[in-house]
């Protein structure tokens, strides 16, 4: 298979928290056409076992690859984590950025005193994957993880900056007071691309001397150079489409995801699709 310059770049998520990857690369490579897959479906993907997401994530991708993907952004964090290397698998030789290690990359050049609070699903929580990829790239690093499920139904319910919202952050992280100070962590990194839109009540409960982190620019980067080094760039005078597809609820989508896309949307440009015909074996 040989992938050309002018095919979209395949992106999935469970839902609409990837649109906050998508907004990034679509801004970083605005000639390059994004074919945008949420399988609202199936959300949320965050308190699955493994073998659930893994399965999800088979097909999503088999649907992108169907249209002819030059490049997969898994941009779910806990499909990331849970289903990386069984999607580049899948997919070889067509590349594959998920959104765990550049958010891991972004939070060890944050980072001070090299204490990382992870902030995400149970799923990816579970498996500890931003401990594993934070001390990759720095081996002393001290990382705690934490699940916070409830920020996804806040963000996919628009209550991402809502007095709900705070109270659930400061119940979520009022551990964090009682840390002596040398051993509170410098960095929060936004392990769920749902949780961006809670950014503010996440970092009220947080107080100033944390940074937050998350991996939306920095997949986007990571796609730039892979496309790159693989001279995959799309040329300036392609038009950078960004098409819009999910496997339920057009109406809803299209609401809740305009604020993550940071643009508006309607419903009518979603195309609704089935990619789990009943009977269908995993691609
Ligand atoms: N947006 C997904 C992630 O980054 C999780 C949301 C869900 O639970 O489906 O992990």
């Amino acid at each position: 298979m040989t992938m050309q310059a002018n095919q979209p770049i395949g992106i999935f998520d469970s839902g609409v928290g990837g649109l906050t990857v998508a907004h990034a690369l679509h801004s970083l490579l605005p000639h390059d056409d994004v074919l945008y897959l949420g399988d609202s479906a199936r959300l949320p993907y965050g308190t699955k076992c493994p073998a659930s997401v893994e399965g999800y994530a088979r097909h999503a991708v088999g649907w992108l690859i169907e249209r002819g993907i030059k490049l997969l952004v898994v941009a779910c964090n806990t499909a990331s984590a849970l289903a990386l290397d069984d999607l580049c698998v899948q997919l070889a030789p067509i590349p594959v950025i998920g959104v765990v290690e550049p958010g891991a990359r972004a939070a060890v050049e944050a980072s001070v005193n090299g204490r990382h609070l992870v902030l995400a699903t149970e799923s990816t929580v579970r498996v500890q994957a931003y401990t594993a990829a934070i001390q990759q790239l720095d081996a002393a690093a001290q990382v705690e993880e934490l699940a916070c499920s409830v920020f996804v139904a806040l963000a996919e319910e628009g209550w991402g900056d809502t007095s709900v919202a705070r109270e659930t952050a400061g119940r979520y992280l009022r551990f964090l007071k009682l840390m002596p100070p040398a051993e509170r962590p410098d960095c929060a990194i936004l392990g769920c691309t749902h949780f961006p839109l809670l950014r503010s009540a996440i970092g009220d409960a947080l107080g100033a001397d944390i940074t937050i982190v998350d991996s939306a620019t920095t997949t986007a980067t990571a796609v730039q150079s892979a496309l790159k080094g693989l001279s995959l760039l799309a040329p300036e005078s392609g038009h950078g489409d960004l098409r819009l597809s999910a496997t339920d609820g057009a109406d809803r989508f299209a609401r809740i995801g305009s604020a993550f896309l940071g643009k508006k949307f309607s419903p009518a440009d979603i195309e609704l699709t089935d990619i789990h015909p009943a009977d269908a074996p995993v691609p």
